[in-house]
Order: structure tokens, then C-alpha cells, then sequence
């Protein structure tokens, strides 16, 4: 197929299912079924996955077997991640044989707090503490940060564009290696997109970005479309549409792997991600969950009952 003029030829694809996907689901999953989950979703050849969260377990029990789901991340994933918000998450992590980081902070302060218990300045100093004890263990490791709240939050509603750039100038400057620019409750728009993409690229390489949509309103894919015209050639999304912040009211699943593959596949751009075996993965996942996930692509191919 040929490619479209402006358009990347290949878009790295971030699946943050296992973790965003999970952190959110009402009922108990065995870490068995999240780790078969997790092998067919790179067999299905995604490569980037983040498979779980070293937070505290009373905060997020769904997630409280991250050490045995993390172990198992280097041997099944081509470049495993977990999300980490402090020192204690990254010894976590560290242990569990993951080099590969993702911390976490916001654009809005009551979401910072409610979220993590702390502002967003006492957040930064927590990862202040996470670089410092990266350079003492002396071993590589790979740090994303996010930025929640990016287009709006559930607690204040508007956020600045400044401070998304401010944040993303202090995570930089800490030494992370990539920012995920967050739509926490999917209210983004492509205006907004090209507001706050155009602004943070004053201050990081157009590589260092990744975009992160939640797809609450149904507008994740536009949302795709309008980062992809910018130069962002990195973007998130979670297999089945699952996700969500319990610390974000309102907020519902990511954007569906499933539903961003089919899309960038009629672009014609490349991802390295068969779209037939992914369906086949989370369909396989969502019978072990005795549930009906949300994406469309998934609706599609779903046999019928
Ligand atoms: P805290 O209570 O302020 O922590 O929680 P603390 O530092 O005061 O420590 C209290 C106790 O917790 C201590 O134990 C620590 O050792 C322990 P004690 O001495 O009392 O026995 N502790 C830990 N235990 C295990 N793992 C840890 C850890 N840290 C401290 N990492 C904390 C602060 C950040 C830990 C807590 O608020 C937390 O875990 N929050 C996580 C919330 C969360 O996971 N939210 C969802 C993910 S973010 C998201 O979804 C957004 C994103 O998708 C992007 C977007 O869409 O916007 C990324
Ligand atoms: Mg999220």
C-alpha cells in the first residue's frame, strides 16, 4: 500500500493494557492468565509492553502481584516496562529483573495529589531519588514519565499549557529518556493536541514524545491522526480498550490496541503488531475474564454467541 505523503512509515506502539488496562478492572485476574495475556500480545509482536505497576498494593490491589507478573516480563517481551512513582517502586522493579521504567507525575495539582499523594514539585524530588538510586546501582535503565491530566483534569478542570511544559522540561532535565503527553480522561481534541504537542516540542525532540489517549469521548483516534501530522511517531494504547485511573473519576479504558493497529495499517504504516493475532490474544484474555471488553475492532471479530 503505498504511504501517505507527511505520514511516519512506522509508529512504535506502547501496549499498556496489562497495566493501565488492569489497574482498573473490578474484578480479581490470576497473574497465570495476565502473564498468557502478556505472551500472546508479544507474539502477536508488540514489543513495547508495560506489564505492570510497582505502586503501593493498598492503593492499586489489582496490581499486587507485580512481582511475579514482573518477573516474567523480561522472558516473554522484547522491551518489558512497569510503572514505578517512587525509590521503593524502583528497588521493585529492579529485583524483578526490568530495566525499563516509567514514573509518573501530572499537570494538575489536585490530580497529583489524590493520585500519589504528593504535589507535583514533591514528585520530582521523589524522582530526584529514583535517578540518584539508578546512578548508585550503577545498571542502564530506560525512564519514561508521563504527564497526566494534559488536556484537562477531573478535579479542576482546565489545565495550563504551561505547566504540561514546565513538567516536561523538569522531567528532561532529570534525565528521563521519553515523555508521555497523558489525556487521563479523555477529553482531548486535535486542536488541543496541536496546542500542547506544538508547545512541548519547544522544549523535546519530537522522538522524546509519546501520546497517550484515553478514549472517553471517542475521540483517541482523531486525536492518533492529528499526532501523527505533527511528527509524534510514538503512541499508547491498551488491547481491548481496557484502562482507566482509579484516582481519575470519569475516566474510561485507553484507546484499543486493536482498534490504533487497524487504523495505522490502512495508512499503510508500520508497526511490527499482526492484527489477527492480537484480536485472537485478547479475545482469549477476555474469556478467561469471563468479561466483554470495550473495543470496536474487538466487537468485530468477536464470534458470535
Ligand atoms: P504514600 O502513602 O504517600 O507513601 O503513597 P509513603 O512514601 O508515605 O509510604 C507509606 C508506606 O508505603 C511505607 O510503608 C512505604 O514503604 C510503602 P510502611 O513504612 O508504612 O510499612 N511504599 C510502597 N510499598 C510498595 N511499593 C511502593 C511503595 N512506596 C511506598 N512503590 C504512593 C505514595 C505513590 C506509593 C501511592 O500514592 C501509590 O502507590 N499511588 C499509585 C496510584 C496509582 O497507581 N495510580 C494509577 C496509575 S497512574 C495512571 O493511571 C495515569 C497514567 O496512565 C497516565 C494517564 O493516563 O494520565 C500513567
Ligand atoms: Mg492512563
Amino acid at each position: 500500500m503505498p504511504l501517505k505523503s507527511g505520514l511516519p512509515r512506522r509508529v512504535r506502539v506502547v501496549e499498556v493494557g496489562p497495566r493501565d488496562g488492569l489497574q482498573n478492572q473490578p474484578e480479581a485476574i490470576a497473574a497465570a492468565d495476565k502473564i498468557g495475556w502478556i505472551e500472546r500480545l508479544a507474539a502477536a509482536g508488540l514489543e513495547e509492553i508495560e506489564g505492570t505497576a510497582f505502586v503501593h498494593p493498598k492503593w492499586v490491589p489489582q496490581l499486587a502481584d507485580a512481582a511475579e507478573v514482573g518477573a516474567k516480563l523480561p522472558e516473554l517481551v522484547a522491551r518489558p516496562s512497569a510503572l514505578v512513582p517512587n525509590r521503593a517502586g524502583l528497588d521493585r522493579a529492579l529485583d524483578a529483573g526490568l530495566n525499563r521504567i516509567a514514573l509518573f507525575t501530572a499537570a494538575s495539582e489536585t490530580f497529583c495529589q489524590k493520585n500519589t499523594n504528593c504535589s507535583i514539585d514533591e514528585s520530582l524530588d521523589r524522582f530526584a531519588e529514583v535517578f540518584a538510586a539508578i546512578a548508585d546501582r550503577g545498571t542502564r535503565t530506560w525512564v519514561r514519565g508521563y504527564v497526566s491530566t494534559c488536556f484537562g483534569c477531573p478535579y479542576e478542570g482546565d489545565v495550563a499549557v504551561d505547566t504540561v511544559v514546565r513538567v516536561t522540561e523538569q522531567l528532561l532535565q532529570l534525565g528521563v529518556d521519553e515523555i508521555a503527553i497523558s489525556d487521563t480522561i479523555g477529553t482531548a481534541t486535535p486542536a488541543q493536541v496541536e496546542r500542547v504537542i506544538e508547545r512541548t516540542a519547544s522544549v523535546a525532540a519530537l522522538e522524546q514524545l509519546a501520546l497517550h489517549f484515553h478514549d472517553t469521548r471517542g475521540l483517541a483516534l482523531v486525536n492518533v491522526w492529528a499526532g501523527l501530522r505533527l511528527g509524534v511517531t510514538t503512541f499508547d494504547a491498551a488491547a481491548g480498550g481496557l484502562g482507566g485511573c482509579p484516582y481519575a473519576p470519569g475516566a474510561s479504558g485507553n484507546l484499543a490496541t486493536e482498534d490504533l493497529i487497524y487504523f495505522l495499517d490502512s495508512l499503510g504504516i508500520d508497526t511490527g503488531v499482526d492484527l489477527q493475532k492480537l484480536v485472537a490474544a485478547t479475545l482469549w484474555f477476555e474469556q478467561r475474564c469471563n468479561a466483554t471488553f470495550p473495543g470496536r475492532v474487538l466487537a468485530s471479530q468477536r464470534p458470535a454467541q
